[in-house]
């Protein structure tokens, strides 16, 4: 998977991901996120919440604890039942999942070093356990949460009181969950720690198979809008599905290991509210105060993962070209509303006093509201091969002409096209491309 390793070293290179704790020698299934990382995360965190809780006015954000009172597992199911099947090969000792195993007649067959074994698989709970306060006793054991879902469930009631939602009305949330995989991989794919952005959608059961229709739909739109294009959908069949779950359809990435899950909207009906209810004996009804009904609503559920698609973002971005006969280049086409800077500034030259200043202040008054690098390291051309590399939507150059005339290039990383343009106009115009309102496109602006 050639592809994928370009990704891999590229992300570590330029400060996307790094192993986590790298220097004891990591720790599988965790990954820290470098400076590049973590605002390709926030971007794509914030342009998640802006479609889903921002611009709608019936979904409102909550932010839950990760550790909760641990009877909401037990209530979830995830207690009982969020189990993976594992199998051990004897000859080499790893561990996995039985539906990662091919299998030969009876026997399983180990990916990591061909053996041909049979094997009695075992539950595994992938709940990570802790203990709240001093004592590690069954009383004090708890869990880091492996789902956000949890918290909006018992949230349900404390956020109709609060506000003035009416059914239908969803709750959001973006936060860490935790799961303790048998056998993390692909990268950042399959992790134990990962940030998942969830809906709850509460609507009459009667309209629950509308709505799920209506969320599958808009969201595959956003990943479109994303620049997401290798998607698909695929509806789960019934023994895939997790066991709260009526109908679940994945949005999927072809990734260069295969098409993979990268959010899924399930059909929970009433299954979570019922048994929080049942658990907890707080009444959770919904009450309807047009009809003078009293009902549990069906919840519908689009729960996508950040970090696959910070992942397939990588991959649907990567590009390499030959932009003239000796030159090659690497550069990540993001969408500019998630790419990690929108503005690289240089100085022509660096040893320019005057040059330096002027992109300084340039630079200094950008920065107000876009997130821009600076760099006035080596040649010109290298500058913007180092910027098209980690997605930089336009690079601003203050040459000599800048001292004259107040103007300044702008060059486009996808084109590598260029325009001049005055620095009182700069910002504008830098905002109309980072929105999608004008290209640059064959050195001059396009509407
Ligand atoms: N509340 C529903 C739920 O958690 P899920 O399909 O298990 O459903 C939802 O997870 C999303 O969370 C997935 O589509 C994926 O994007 C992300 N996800 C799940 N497990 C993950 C893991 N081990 N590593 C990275 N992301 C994961």
């Amino acid at each position: 998977m050639e592809g994928l390793e370009k990704i891999t070293s590229l992300a570590k290179r330029r400060g996307f991901v790094y192993p986590g704790s790298e220097i004891y020698g990591g720790l599988s299934g965790f990954y820290d996120f470098g400076p590049l990382g973590v605002e390709l995360k926030f971007n794509i965190k914030q342009a998640w919440w802006s479609e889903m809780v921002q611009m709608k006015d019936d979904i409102k954000g909550l932010s839950s604890a990760i550790i909760m009172n641990p009877k909401i597992w037990e209530a979830s199911g995830h207690l009982s039942g969020f189990s993976d099947l594992l199998v051990e090969c004897p000859k080499c000792h790893k561990r996995f999942k039985t539906e990662d195993l091919t299998k030969k007649g009876d026997s399983f067959v180990c990916p990591e070093c061909d053996n041909t074994f049979q094997s009695k698989a075992r539950q595994f709970n992938l709940m990570f356990k802790t203990f709240v306060g001093p004592a590690e006793d069954s009383v004090s054991a708890a869990y880091l949460r492996p789902e956000t879902a949890g918290g909006i469930f018992v949230n349900f009631k404390n956020v109709l009181d609060t506000t003035r939602l009416k059914i239908p009305f969803g709750i959001a949330q973006i936060g860490k969950a935790f799961r303790n995989e048998i056998n993390p991989k692909d990268f950042i794919f399959r992790t134990r720690e990962f940030e998942q952005m969830e809906l709850e959608y509460f609507v009459k059961p009667e309209e629950a198979d509308r709505y799920f229709k209506e969320w599958v739909e808009t969201r595959f739109d956003w990943y479109q809008t994303l620049g997401l294009k290798n998607i698909r959908k695929r509806e789960q069949a019934k023994e895939e599905r997790a066991h709260y779950s009526k109908a679940t359809v994945d949005i999927e990435y072809q990734f260069p290991f295969g098409w993979q899950e990268i959010e899924g909207i399930a059909n929970r009906s009433d299954f979570d509210l019922k048994a929080q209810m049942k658990f907890s004996g707080k009444d959770l009804n919904y009450f309807d105060e047009e009809t003078k009904e009293k009902f549990v609503p069906y919840v519908i559920e689009p729960s996508a993962g950040v970090e696959r698609i910070f992942f397939a973002l990588l991959c649907e971005a990567y590009a390499e070209e030959q932009i003239a006969k000796n030159e090659k280049r690497i550069v990540l086409k993001l969408n500019p509303q998630l790419a990690p800077y929108k503005v690289a500034v240089f100085p022509l030259l660096a040893n320019k006093p005057k040059l330096v200043e002027l992109a300084r202040s340039i630079y200094k008054n950008l920065k107000k509201d876009f997130a821009v690098a600076w760099d006035d390291r080596g040649n010109i051309g290298k500058r913007y091969f180092s910027q098209d590399e980690i997605g930089t939507v336009l690079a601003v150059t203050v040459d000599f002409q800048s001292l004259e005339d107040q103007t300044v290039t702008l060059r486009d990383r996808d084109t590598t096209k260029q325009i001049r343009t005055s620095t009182s106009e700069l910002k504008e115009v830098i905002k109309k491309i980072i929105n999608g309102e004008e290209f640059l496109k064959f050195g001059k602006l396009v509407k």
